[in-house]
């Protein structure tokens, strides 16, 4: 464990990023008690005047660069379109402070990888925001999951299906070279990371995968118009990536996942995030719902006597777990810093996310299984 202290004054920090990523971390450090926010960049001027008023920020800047050059910084979050991910994370890491960077890490696993090794270099924290991992239901899965109460898992699928929330056209998202894919990089890659954590990192081997854009390049599957939705920074006019992925993912020890995402699907539901699992001893069904994690629900399935049983699991009281949203992981963040990072957080999970997507790409453009490159094996290429 390495120990980061700032002493007793706050951990200040600063925010690259205006859209609606950059405002999430900026309102979860505004309410963490151990946190000053002194400093935003963003292209934006209008949102630059108007969040550095709101948020009370003593420098508003208009680039990453100028931001990192601020002498009181301890820390910084990257909410930037993704491609800036990893050099601002690694520029960050290089002048010494702590990296709070936005999912997905990199557009690719050698570009995330390039990420760890700067912050293992450098000794600072990085984290990732997979703000979906602290809410209840998902802790409470995660810890039967740890008593063995499913007994082995030898298969999951997990999904994160929406039914019309194609990004804005004209945006980065759908930019291939500014978001390293669609769908799968941007919201499966989240679904992915809360299945590999609740299963505690299984090791995945190789996935076959296929990849579609069948109704964003036609102008179906948006958001309705009168949402009042955020801008997002607009680059090129093409629909490069896809909107729907699917894929199955082969365990070493045997076992498999299947994981779906979707920006766009004819399906009921407009927004279907969950995990099934089957175990040896129980099956489990997580049903994560929208912005509310009161609404998630947790079910355990198995035999009683010879005849089928369901319960479903009350969740963690609310004051005892966090809350499945920004505000968790700047805390955890947070405590990185100042008390250390755990030594059982590995890098080598975080990087897994980003092979196991480049392998789904690799095997949708192929037609082939293809095989899942470790993480140590980027990590000693690079
Ligand atoms: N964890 C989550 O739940 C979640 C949700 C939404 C988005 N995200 C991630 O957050 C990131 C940003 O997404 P968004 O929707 O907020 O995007 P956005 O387009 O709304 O905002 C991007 C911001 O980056 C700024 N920017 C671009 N280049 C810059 C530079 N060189 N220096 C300083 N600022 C620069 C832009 O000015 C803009 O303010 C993406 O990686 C996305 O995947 C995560």
């Amino acid at each position: 464990m390495t120990s980061q202290a700032v002493g007793d004054r706050p951990l200040r920090v600063g925010v690259v990023g205006l859209g609606w990523a950059g405002q999430s971390h900026m309102t979860a450090y505004e309410s963490h008690p151990g946190i000053e926010l002194v400093a935003i960049a963003g292209r934006e001027p209008d949102l630059r005047a108007e969040l550095g008023g709101r948020f009370n920020i003593e420098a508003a800047y208009e680039s990453a660069d100028s931001l990192l050059e601020h002498p009181k910084l301890d820390a910084v979050s990257v909410a930037t379109p993704t491609f800036l991910h990893a050099p601002i994370s690694i520029a960050a890491l290089q002048a010494g402070l702590h990296v709070l960077c936005e999912k997905p890490l990199g557009r690719t696993a050698q570009e995330a990888a390039s990420v760890v090794q700067a912050a293992a270099r450098n000794d600072r924290v990085l984290d990732v925001a997979f703000n979906k991992r602290g809410r209840p239901a998902v802790i409470a899965l995660q810890r039967l999951i740890a008593q063995g109460r499913l007994g082995r898992i030898y298969y999951g699928r997990a999904h994160w299906l929406r039914r019309a929330v194609v990004p804005p056209d004209g945006s980065w998202f759908l930019n291939q070279e500014a978001a390293g894919g669609g769908a799968l990089v941007d919201t499966g890659v989240h679904v992915l990371d809360l299945a590999l954590h609740v299963l505690g990192e299984p090791r995945v081997s190789s996935v076959s995968a296929v990849t579609f854009a069948e109704l964003g390049p036609r102008g179906l599957g948006r958001r309705p118009v009168t949402l009042d939705l955020p801008r997002k920074q607009m680059m090129g006019t093409g629909f490069e990536v896809e909107d729907f992925a699917a894929g199955l993912l082969r365990f070493d020890d045997g076992g498999a996942l299947q994981l779906e995402c979707s920006w766009a699907a004819y399906q009921d539901s407009a927004d279907s995030f969950g995990l099934e699992l089957f175990g040896t001893e129980a099956g489990a069904r997580l049903e994560i719902g929208t912005a509310d994690p009161s609404a998630d629900t947790l079910s355990v399935f198995g035999e009683v006597a010879g005849v089928p049983a369901k319960a479903d699991v009350p969740r963690p009281p609310a004051s005892t777990v966090a809350t499945g949203s920004h505000a968790d992981i700047v805390s955890t963040f947070v405590a990185h810093v100042t008390q250390g990072r755990p030594a059982d957080l590995d890098l080598h999970d975080v990087l897994s996310r980003s092979s196991i997507i480049d392998a789904c790409y690799l095997s949708g453009r192929s037609g082939q299984q293809e095989r899942v490159v470790p993480g140590s094996e980027l990590l000693s290429a690079g």
